[in-house]
């Protein structure tokens, strides 16, 4: 990687005398080179191992950012951003050392503006308080859930262009960028996007920084849209004998002429490793569960779900247990969303995909990953967004040898969603972990394009590089 960057240009390491210009740019404190707190923002939630950078900036505004590029650029260092870690592809692991950009502590809300559906905030606002406030003080609903939505900020959703359960219904994170405000390599301040839910002047820029991961500019201001709230929430745990008649009736959803707002699907490879820590009682027959959801004006839900249920005629679950009140919901999502630390528990080491196919795929899909299991003799136990085509591909191992093996089945099972005509991420991103198998996807017109586009936002290159592109 040194080599890399010094033919880049870069620098991986920053002199004291360097690192001293950008301490006396920022209030004292904001740099730090403490062990701690290079320690604290070395990894992130993935399996990519942590790299400490050389020093972490601690961002309180906009001037902050402008400061910390202008001077990166300047001495040619490094500079990752990061929310609060919660990436599941390495995006935000300083991999070419240098400073990372932490943008936690700008976590205010600017203003809501019911009247015209949107709030503004900073990138370090935390999701799922931000989805609690719009609901209880304004009535409003924002839709993206991703699944760590406790510790996750609204900045690292839009950079990785974040999913989550309730995306099939109302989509990723992208849908609800109107705009942003941005700084650029040089610590030019813009501002892309619309103030309404039209807006069709010149290129969308504010589309290309959404998932763009860190590596074109850092985004310091999130317009977001707001929904009106759905009055009425129902989530029934159905059970199936095989992952197979789960995975039809999964298939069979989209032909019913209805949209679940969630519909999760979890093997029993997933059921068996999370039984223990279960908040509902899991019965050892039970060869795979969909957790689906519907929402809409009161009484609805029950309705599509009694027609959901019903269209799948003899293929369908065993029982519908229907959550009792809102204390049960919470329970089943909690345990939802612990599941991809509690699959874990107990095995050597593990590698999770993120895959997605058209959802009319994924019975095929199911088969061909315990295919891979079989073939490469490790546990695979696959949950996730399955409504949308999304699934979490968890192949883990439990002695020493399985590692080189689960790094071949982790491409096996990449290779198996395109040929299905999907994506090897629907939801978490390229950052460092997957940016080797990018050119499997696509086609290198479409990825010099994109180089094309970072040169040109980034000429230095400062911002978070070796990202997505290998
Ligand atoms: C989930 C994370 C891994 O859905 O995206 O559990
Ligand atoms: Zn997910």
């Amino acid at each position: 990687m040194a080599e890399n960057l010094a033919a880049a240009g870069l620098a991986s390491s920053v002199r004291p005398s360097v690192l001293a210009t950008l301490e006396a740019s920022l209030a004292s404190g904001q740099c730090t080179t403490d062990p701690d707190a290079l320690e604290a923002h070395a990894g992130d939630a993935s399996s990519a191992v942590p790299v400490r950078p050389v020093a972490v900036v601690h961002a309180r505004s906009v001037e902050d950012v402008q400061a910390t590029l202008v001077w990166a650029s300047e001495h040619g260092v490094p500079v990752t951003p990061r929310g609060t870690g919660t990436g599941k592809a390495g995006g935000c692991i300083p991999q070419a050392g240098g400073v990372v950009l932490s943008l936690a502590g700008m976590a205010g809300i600017t203003s809501v503006q019911p009247e015209h559906g949107f709030a503004e905030v900073e990138p370090g606002v935390v999701t799922g308080p931000f989805r609690d406030t719009m609901e209880q003080d304004f009535g409003l609903f924002y839709p993206p859930d991703p699944n760590s939505l406790d510790r996750c900020t609204l900045g690292g959703n839009v950079a990785t262009n974040a999913g989550g359960p309730v995306a099939l219904k109302y989509g990723v994170t992208g849908r609800y960028v109107m705009g942003l405000t941005a700084v650029l390599a040089n610590g030019t301040v813009i501002d892309t996007g619309r103030r309404q839910p039209k807006g069709v002047a010149g290129y969308d820029l504010r589309g290309l920084l959404v998932g763009s991961e860190g590596t074109l500019a850092v985004l310091v201001g999130l317009r977001l849209g707001l929904l009106p709230r759905p009055r009425a929430v129902i989530s029934a745990l159905m059970p199936f004998a095989s992952l197979d008649a789960a995975a039809r009736a999964v298939a069979r959803s989209r032909q019913q002429g209805l949209l679940p707002r969630a519909l999760e699907l979890v093997d029993g490879v997933t059921l068996s490793r999370v039984r223990p820590h279960a908040a509902f009682p899991v019965d050892p027959s039970w060869g795979a569960l969909l957790l689906a959801e519907f929402d809409g004006e009161p009484g609805t839900p029950e309705r599509d779900l009694e027609r959901f249920v019903d269209g799948l005629e003899g293929a369908g679950p065993d029982q519908v247990r229907i959550a009792a009140d809102s204390a049960e919901r919470t329970a089943l999502w909690e345990m939802r969303r612990q599941m991809s630390k509690l699959v874990k528990i107990g095995t050597l080491g593990h590698i999770s995909e993120d895959i997605a196919v058209p959802v009319g795929s994924i019975p095929t899909l199911v088969q061909r990953l315990q295919r891979v299991a079989e073939q490469h003799r490790l546990i695979v136990a696959t949950y996730g967004h399955a409504g949308d085509g999304n699934l979490h591909v968890n192949i883990l191992w439990e002695e020493l040898t399985g590692a080189e093996r689960a790094e071949d089945a982790a491409e096996a099972v990449m290779r198996e969603a395109l040929e299905l005509g999907g994506t090897i991420s629907g939801e978490h991103g390229i950052g460092l972990l997957k940016r080797r198998f990018l050119p499997l996807e696509q086609t290198s017109p479409v990825l010099s394009l994109q180089r094309a586009l970072k040169s040109q936002w980034d000429p230095v290159g400062i911002l978070n590089p070796g990202k997505i592109f290998a």
